[in-house]
């Protein structure tokens, strides 16, 4: 709970703990409120350290007895841990603490889910299970004792023995202690093997809640795809003779990359046809994939402390990301992820929250898991690769794993790898892990004899705590166009440095049309006014796929801002361009249906605001909704025949080729919906067999206004379903008309299904509101005061959900001087809460600025 001044961690002081951790013991006598942790742990002097205080970290915990060298001692408790006099050679440290679970509803340290013991130690959860030095850059092996009565005990590593009522597992690898985990509970398992490039068995299990075992087949074969995959492509094989999953349904993330023992939100684990979308599918399939890769790049290879957290997830989401699209379709991949990147990272980047990739300070570092720390973090390895090429990236990575393996790493670590094996200088690039916020890059071209000059500026507007900006390195894809459609210079990689900086390209027969940041190479604004007409043309012609849907998707942005400023109708020549895109079956499906989607309007509103005009939510909406009446009126001759052309007759499978189907089916749908008034979405919805179909029909009822008969029937069907029941509560809430979606929410908040303990169904209520960018922001500021209601009741029992969500608020200059106090006055509401948690604490200031 909040100190009387929250403390500020930095960067800069950052030293060595004074000891090394040799070897540590566990052993853990389980109860709901009593669990006792007994720990031995054998500690020696650091000699690369000269402050030699000892303290360990310790929260909530109930010291039972310490001794050093098996005498008893008595430490002085602080709030934070405990201190005490050690002797100055190697000695072994034991104590007991007692704890419980049970009453842990921050879902942080051991805490209980249904029944089931579980942990949760990233960042700083370690420390309260047991006194220990809970940083990340002291490592050791461990070796776990569990003893209670629950049929399954798992821990990491290796299993060493079990009997009756006892289990010890015990892990060679050195880890710090957030990579520690325990679970227990009458789980039962989804088993299979793998054997690795060099010939060893691993056992793999994928274990859940009894009647849950159905839910796991799909989980398993991304596992082992994964573990092939990281193989082939980056040379690295298991480690372990096991490798656990497990599904829990109280969880604050996605998952976790606990060495031999991932701990999972079942929503990012559990799969079936009848219950998850294709997006649940990929996503699943995405998440196994990041926290297996973790076992090198994170794991293997750790942080050297906190500040260094993209050293980890930055790379491991770029690796994560390589998979997808050799798994599934590289531009659909890449363009989904800008389009990520345009939702979650651009308003961090460009708000109150800035904050660089590698952060400088923090006082809660739960707070800084961050779409800039994950998203923008892979976006820098891209680009480090883009610059080096595909030999030198590979080279650097073995170099990587060969020097640093089993250590804490840094940042510098991480680059002079890359000096090292490339001989290049990185110390300007260097910058993109200390300057934040969103690079925006104006361009202007010149053209005469022959000679096509490509001028660009660059500019990043000040941020929180950094007025003035360095120029960057920006790796900028650029290809040129004939007028004729054809390609005359296909893609290079133009390497900008400066401030302003011209590129040219002779011989050319005429003037070309250019193909700019092709593949979104560099994670900036690009601030380019091309005409419409050069629009349309790349919509035809760029060879580009993420190119050619980024024009498409400009025009359907200023035909939506012409109409929010001006009242204009809408662009028909760029209806026309993209139908011809859209109805071309020669082209992927899944692409098709990307270029139906327009903006979503909450970047509307930021690009309203960066243009000077204050957003108007519902003008927005009403924008929108406006344009998708005019599409379907347009092209009412061919949406029912295509949608039809597109729909799988096949037996379900998740893949990229059915899901694209369905994807572009569900946009045609959308349409469809205006004409028909939900005739179609109905017996769709009378007749679909999996969930993906099932909540695409259920969505476009709820939105033609005769959702109720659904909303029934789906409750009917799927009350005993958490993870559907989630979907069923987030639905109803983001697919409101706006006027209702505020009493939408408080309604289901009031459901006896409505558990807000659980981080998951607290998302889908709270989460959907928000998404409902029109009802989230209604005028009377309703939206505002409901979501805070619920962030303060949240923020006694789990600050780090709480945190999380207040991020919604980060956009919140953007909007009316009324909406802006209403805004206002509930964040002074939610800061005044007495024992306001850390993580909220910190959140709600920044956003205040
Ligand atoms: N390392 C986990 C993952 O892959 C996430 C842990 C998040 N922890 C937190 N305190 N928010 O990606
Ligand atoms: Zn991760």
């Amino acid at each position: 709970m909040k100190d009387a001044a929250p403390k500020t961690i930095y960067l800069k002081d950052y030293t060595p703990f004074g000891f090394v951790v040799d070897s540590v013991h566990l052993t853990f006598r389980l109860a709901p409120t009593s669990t006792r942790v007994i720990s031995k742990i054998a500690f020696a002097p650091n000699p690369e350290a000269t402050d030699r205080s000892f303290f360990l970290h310790g929260e909530q915990l109930d010291l039972k007895w310490a001794r050093i060298d098996g005498q008893d001692i008595v430490p002085t408790l602080t709030e934070d841990g405990l201190r005490c006099d050690v002797p100055d050679r190697p000695f072994t440290w034991e104590a007991e603490v007692e704890i419980s679970p049970q009453t842990n509803t921050a879902l942080e340290g051991l805490y209980m889910s249904n029944g089931m013991y579980c942990t949760q130690c990233e960042a700083e959860g370690f420390r309260k299970i047991t006194y220990y030095p809970d940083r990340p850059d002291v490592m050791s092996t461990f070796t776990v004792r569990i003893e209670g009565d629950e049929k399954v005990k798992l821990s990491n590593g290796n299993p060493v023995d079990h009997g009756d009522g006892w289990a010890e597992w015990h892990d060679p690898w050195p880890k710090p202690a957030y990579l520690f985990a325990l679970v227990a509970g009458d789980l039962v398992n989804h088993p299979d093997s793998f054997v690795t490039m060099s010939g060893k068995p691993v056992e793999l299990n994928i274990w859940v809640r009894p009647g849950d075992e159905g839910k796991c087949a799909f989980g398993m074969e991304a596992l082992k795809k994964s573990m092939a995959w990281d193989e082939e492509v980056y040379g690295r094989e298991y480690d372990l003779d096991i490798f656990n999953i497990v599904a829990v349904d109280d969880f604050n993330m996605g998952a976790m990359e606990n060495k031999g023992l991932n701990v999972f939100n079942s929503s990012c684990v559990l799969a079936s046809p009848e219950t998850s979308t294709d997006g649940n599918f990929e996503r699943i399939e995405a998440i196994i994939a990041h926290e297996y890769f973790h076992n090198w790049t994170g794991n293997r290879i750790t942080c050297r402390d906190w500040f260094q957290l993209c050293l980890k997830e930055g790379l491991t989401v770029f690796r994560d990301a390589q998979f997808t699209a050799d798994m599934r379709s590289e531009p659909v991949k890449r363009i989904n992820d800008v389009i990520d990147l345009r939702a979650r990272q651009f308003p961090e980047d460009q708000g109150p929250l800035s904050h660089p990739v590698r952060p400088e300070s923090f006082q809660e570092i739960n707070n800084f898991y961050t779409a800039t720390v994950y998203e923008k973090g892979a976006e820098v390895i891209g680009m480090l690769k883009t610059l080096v090429g595909e030999d030198a990236y590979s080279k650097a990575l073995d170099l990587y794993f060969d020097r640093h393996d089993g250590q804490a790493c840094t940042i510098e670590d991480w680059l002079t790898v890359f000096e090292d094996a490339t001989g290049r200088d990185l110390e300007q690039f260097k910058l993109w892990y200390s300057q934040s916020g969103t690079p925006r890059v104006s361009v202007a071209e010149t053209w005469s004899d022959g000679t096509y000059t490509l001028t660009f500026k660059q500019h990043t507007p000040p941020t929180p705590g950094q007025d003035v900006k360095d120029p960057k390195v920006l790796p900028i894809a650029v290809g040129l166009l004939n007028p004729n459609g054809d390609e005359v210079v296909p893609t290079q990689i133009l390497e900008m440095t400066q401030a302003e900086q011209s590129f040219a390209f002779d011989d050319l027969a005429s003037r070309p049309v250019p193909s700019i940041l092709r593949g979104f190479s560099a994670p900036i604004v690009l601030e380019r006014n091309s005409s419409r007409e050069e629009r349309v043309f790349l919509l035809a012609h760029d060879t580009d796929a993420f190119n050619r849907w980024e024009a498409g998707r400009n025009l359907c942005r200023d035909s939506l801002m012409a109409t929010i400023r001006d009242g204009a109708g809408h662009d028909d020549a760029w209806l026309d361009a993209l139908e011809r895109v859209v109805r071309d079956d020669t082209l992927d499906p899944a692409f098709r249906a990307l270029m139906l989607a327009g903006p979503t309007q909450s970047e509307l509103a930021q690009v309203l605001f960066e243009q000077g005009v204050t957003p108007d939510p519902d003008a927005i909406w009403a924008a929108a909704d406006s344009l998708k009446r005019h599409m379907a009126q347009r092209w009412q001759g061919w949406i029912g025949d295509t949608m039809r052309r597109v729909a799988v007759d096949a037996p379900y499978q998740p893949d990229a080729t059915q899901s694209g189907q369905r994807s572009l089916g569900a946009a045609l749908l959308s349409l469809q919906t205006v004409l028909d008034d939900g005739a179609e979405a109905q017996s769709l919805y009378d007749r679909a067999d999996n969930m993906t179909l099932q909540l695409t029909a259920f969505t476009q009822l709820l939105r033609s206004g005769h959702g109720a008969a659904a909303t029934q029937a789906f409750y009917d069907q799927w009350k005993d379903d958490r993870l559907v029941m989630d979907k069923w509560f987030g639905i109803q809430v983001g697919a409101a008309d706006p006027a209702d979606a505020v009493d939408v929410a408080q309604a289901l908040s009031r459901h006896d299904a409505f558990d807000w303990k659980n981080p998951n169904r607290f998302r889908a209520v709270l989460g959907g509101l928000a998404m409902n960018h029109a009802g989230f922001h209604r005028k009377d500021g309703g939206g505002y005061a409901f979501l805070a209601d619920w962030l303060i009741r949240l923020d006694d029992k789990n600050p780090q959900t709480t945190a999380r969500m207040c991020s919604v608020f980060q956009t919140w200059k953007r909007y009316d001087a009324d909406r802006q106090a209403l805004i206002r006055a509930q964040l002074e509401r939610i800061k005044a809460k007495p024992n306001l948690s850390r993580d909220t604490d910190e959140m709600v200031t920044r956003i205040l600025g």
